[in-house]
Parts: structure tokens; sequence; C-alpha cells
């Protein structure tokens, strides 16, 4: 089996790689739908939840940002187009939320489609022997399931 100009076996990379296009996809999707809730969520909590909005659409950009150079980082191309993200997105687009309670819901639902596909991720990444997307996937894991914790105690679960 042939190794790449990192050491790590071609075939697998490139798998790993066609993953991490797919969690790129779905990021990216979650993203544009978080901006959405920034922009028209309504009521009691405006300002509450307009920030922490924010705050979570910037750190999902830094993920993005990380996850489409890792993919350049293993020898391939990350996906750039929105018909892309559209095609490969478990995460649905979701337009007009201006409820708190069904964006935070639809936040804790992505979340978890996310932390499942890192975890499969994480798994492959081993296999691979590829200790620099391990480490990225256990980060992002470990921070997202205590997000969850959090938003799911801000809904009264
Ligand atoms: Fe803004």
């Amino acid at each position: 089996m042939g190794k790449n100009f990192i050491g790590l076996d071609t075939e697998k990379t490139a798998k790993l790689a066609d993953s991490l296009n797919d969690l790129l996809s779905n990021y990216q999707i979650f993203y544009m739908n978080v901006r959405g809730y920034h922009w028209n969520i309504k009521g009691d909590n405006f300002f509450e939840l307009h920030v922490k909005f924010e705050e979570l659409y910037d750190d999902l950009l830094l993920k993005i940002d990380e996850i489409a150079e890792r993919v350049l980082t293993l020898g391939h191309r990350p996906a750039h187009a929105y018909s892309t993200y559209i095609e490969r997105s478990e995460v649905p687009e979701r337009k007009d939320v201006s409820d708190g309670k069904e964006a935070m819901d639809n936040i804790v639902e992505s979340f978890a489609k996310l932390i499942g596909k890192q975890r499969t991720l994480l798994s492959l990444a081993g296999e691979a022997d590829d200790e620099g997307t391990v480490a990225l996937m256990s980060d992002y894991i470990s921070q997202q399931e205590k997000t969850v914790w959090m938003y799911r105690s801000y809904l009264g679960h």
C-alpha cells in the first residue's frame, strides 16, 4: 500500500478526506442556519440569543476553515461550492425560524449529527494512524458535547 508525503496510507487518506468533506458540508449548512437564527430571532430573549448565536457561528466558521485546511493538509481539495454542501449535508437548511426554542432545538439536533460524524471520523483516522485528524475530532467532540449540555440546560431538559 502506497504512502503519501506525510507517511499516511494513500487510500485510507482519500477516504478520510472524503469524510472530512462530508463533515465540512454539514458545517456550512449549519453555519448558515445559525446566521439565520441570529438575524431572525424575536421575543423576550432576543438580546441573549442574538449574541449567543453570533458566538456559535463564529466558532463554526473557525472550525470550517480548520476542516478545509485539514483536507488540504492530507493532499486533497476541500468542497467549496454551495451546491456540493446542499447535496452532501444531512443537516437540513432551516428557513424563517424566529422562535428561540425552535432554533435551540435545531442546534442541539445538528450538534448530535455533527458529533456522530466526528466520532466515525475519529475512528477512521485512528485506523489510518492520522493523529492530526484524531486530535482535531477529539477536540471538537468534547467541546460540542459540553455545548449540548449547556443548550439543553437552557431549554430546561
Ligand atoms: Fe450580527
